[in-house]
């Protein structure tokens, strides 16, 4: 039998893993999971998944975390995942729950044909309703509703969310879309470099164990948080996960031929408070902002690139022109995306929480401006932006509208999705959500916190209308290409 260069691979990632025949029915070794691109994989530094952690323990109302964060989903949920679950449950699988499961928590679902029509923005696109009052002491007032599963108002309004992946959260420093679990420490010496007043934030250990135990009386309804024992477990649990692409459908193996993509790299690559801040550069070393952010394809640059064909022979007939593999083909277009991300100029205009914010305003950037975390894409530092995925030019008909008027000017705002401003009380917080990672996506369609993308494609043509950047229909093919290898 001949070895060939893709067993190799298989052997080399199980390997790297706790050989099959050891691990326990517990002890789950991850495999790569297959999604429209090709397959994704979790590399767990723990060697395995203890299938006993608590985090797939039921609590509350029967759900477990692992009901919203599956490793086949990119540790989110997918409607197609979703949709196979409805169906072999008849709507009775413990994500289908009213509370928060449902468009409305007063839906009828006697029926199956209810329970479809009171679950069909989880169904359709993976969201979860997040119920926030706004809070006491706003800087505006809620005016006027369009809900139209007529249940939201000012003590509870109903947001659409996409759960964020449970993985990679090595490299995460805000938690949740509104930063609603990350905390502020005044002694805390991760602190945001020319913030005034100084903003200085808890660990992100601290924020996850706190945000565990509000899963599992939020979400789970369980009438007793989880002890500290269980929420350190979870936390270590989560910690531990690292997924990224592993496969294209079109270009093969992301990690041959030089490329480092695939979740093996993501288990090393650097991460700390502010390692490249647009305004401040690196907070420990003091070098520069790197517009470099994402740098794993360089290597399959111009592997498209026809060589010349030799020179003729008089009396001999022209060679055939030589050719280039279609695997070839689309790594130089994956690294092509990786350039645009990187370099491709456009100007972020009215992005509030951008030029308003920064310490050295800037209006002309790239992808990488905000998706600053070298090689994952989440901010380097916990700065929250409204890049308009909540306006109500882009509204769809399934979503609510808010009205919100400022009590001091009486300017006036529609919005899906108050974002951050819902903690904060501000005005200027309308609309700001975090910077998310971007790995893993191709297996967790679809994308914005509230799924209004359902490619990433859509993405890409979402940023392309919003900040006229003018790309063309290869530069399109070119940055999708590139997202979906991440
Ligand atoms: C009913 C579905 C559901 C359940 C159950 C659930 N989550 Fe989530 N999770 C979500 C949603 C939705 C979000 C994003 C909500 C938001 O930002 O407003 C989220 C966000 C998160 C985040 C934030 C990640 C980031 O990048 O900020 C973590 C971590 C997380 N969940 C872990 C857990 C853990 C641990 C449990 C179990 C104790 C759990 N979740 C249970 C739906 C769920
Ligand atoms: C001004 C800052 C900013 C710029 C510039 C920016 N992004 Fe984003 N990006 C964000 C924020 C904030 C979100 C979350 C928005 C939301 O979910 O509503 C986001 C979300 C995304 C997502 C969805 C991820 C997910 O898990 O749903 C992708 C993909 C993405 N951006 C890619 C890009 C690309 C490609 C570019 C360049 C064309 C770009 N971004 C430019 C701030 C930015």
């Amino acid at each position: 039998m001949k070895v060939t260069k893709k067993m190799l691979r298989v052997l080399q990632v199980g390997l790297l893993l706790t050989p099959p025949w050891i691990a326990s029915a517990a002890n789950l070794v991850p495999v790569p999971q297959a999604n429209p691109q090709g397959t994704s994989l979790t590399v767990t530094t723990l060697g395995t998944i203890d299938t006993n952690n608590p985090f797939f323990k039921p609590f509350g109302n029967g759900r477990a975390c692992a009901s919203c964060h599956q490793e086949s989903q990119g540790w989110s949920i997918t409607p197609a995942g979703l949709q196979a679950r409805f169906i072999q449950s008849n709507g009775n699988d413990p994500i289908f729950k009213l509370n928060d499961g449902a468009n409305s928590p007063s839906a009828p679902v006697a029926t199956l044909a209810q329970k479809r029509a009171a679950y069909s923005m989880l169904l359709n696109k993976g969201l979860i309703r997040v119920g926030l009052p706004i809070p006491a002491g706003a800087e505006f007032v809620l005016v006027k509703v369009d809900d139209p599963y007529g249940f939201a108002s000012a003590t509870e309004l109903s947001m659409f969310r996409r759960p964020l992946p449970s993985t990679n959260l090595k490299f995460v420093n805000t938690v949740m879309w509104d930063a609603r679990e990350t905390f502020s420490d005044v002694n805390s010496k991760l602190c945001v470099i020319g913030s005034r007043p100084a903003q200085c934030f808890a660990s992100t250990d601290f924020d996850l164990l706190h945000q565990s135990n509000s899963a599992v009386t939020g979400h789970a309804q369980a009438a007793q948080g989880l002890t500290a024992a269980e929420q350190r477990a979870i936390v270590d649990f989560e910690k531990s996960l690292f997924t990224a692409q592993l496969n294209s459908t079109n270009a093969g193996s992301l990690n041959a031929a030089g490329a480092s993509g695939g979740p093996n790299a993501l288990t090393v690559n650097n991460f700390y408070f502010g390692i490249n801040d647009l305004a401040a550069g690196d907070y420990l070393t003091g070098a520069p902002f790197n517009r470099n952010v994402m740098a794993m394809f360089g290597a399959w640059r111009g592997l498209d690139n026809r060589p010349l064909p030799p020179p003729p022979v008089p009396g001999r007939p022209a060679p055939p022109p030589p050719t280039i593999s279609p695997t070839d083909i689309a790594r130089a277009s994956i690294a092509r995306g990786e350039g645009i991300f990187n370099n491709k100029p456009f100007n972020i205009s009215n992005v509030s929480g951008f030029g308003d914010e920064l310490r050295r305003p800037l209006q002309r950037g790239s992808c990488a401006s905000c998706h600053s975390t070298p090689n994952v894409g989440t901010n380097s530092v916990p700065h929250l932006f409204n890049t308009g995925t909540s306006a109500v030019n882009v509204r769809t008909p399934d979503l609510p509208l808010y009205t919100l008027k400022n009590i001091a000017t009486g300017e006036v705002v529609e919005i899906s999705d108050p974002g951050a401003a819902l903690q904060t009380g501000k005005w200027k917080d309308i609309g700001r959500v975090k910077v998310p990672s971007l790995r893993a996506m191709a297996a967790r369609s679809p994308y914005f916190h509230n799924g209004s993308a359902k490619e990433l494609g859509d993405v890409v043509r979402f940023y392309d209308k919003r900040f006229a950047i003018g790309f063309t229909t290869q530069e399109i093919a070119d940055l999708t290409a590139f997202l979906s290898a991440l």
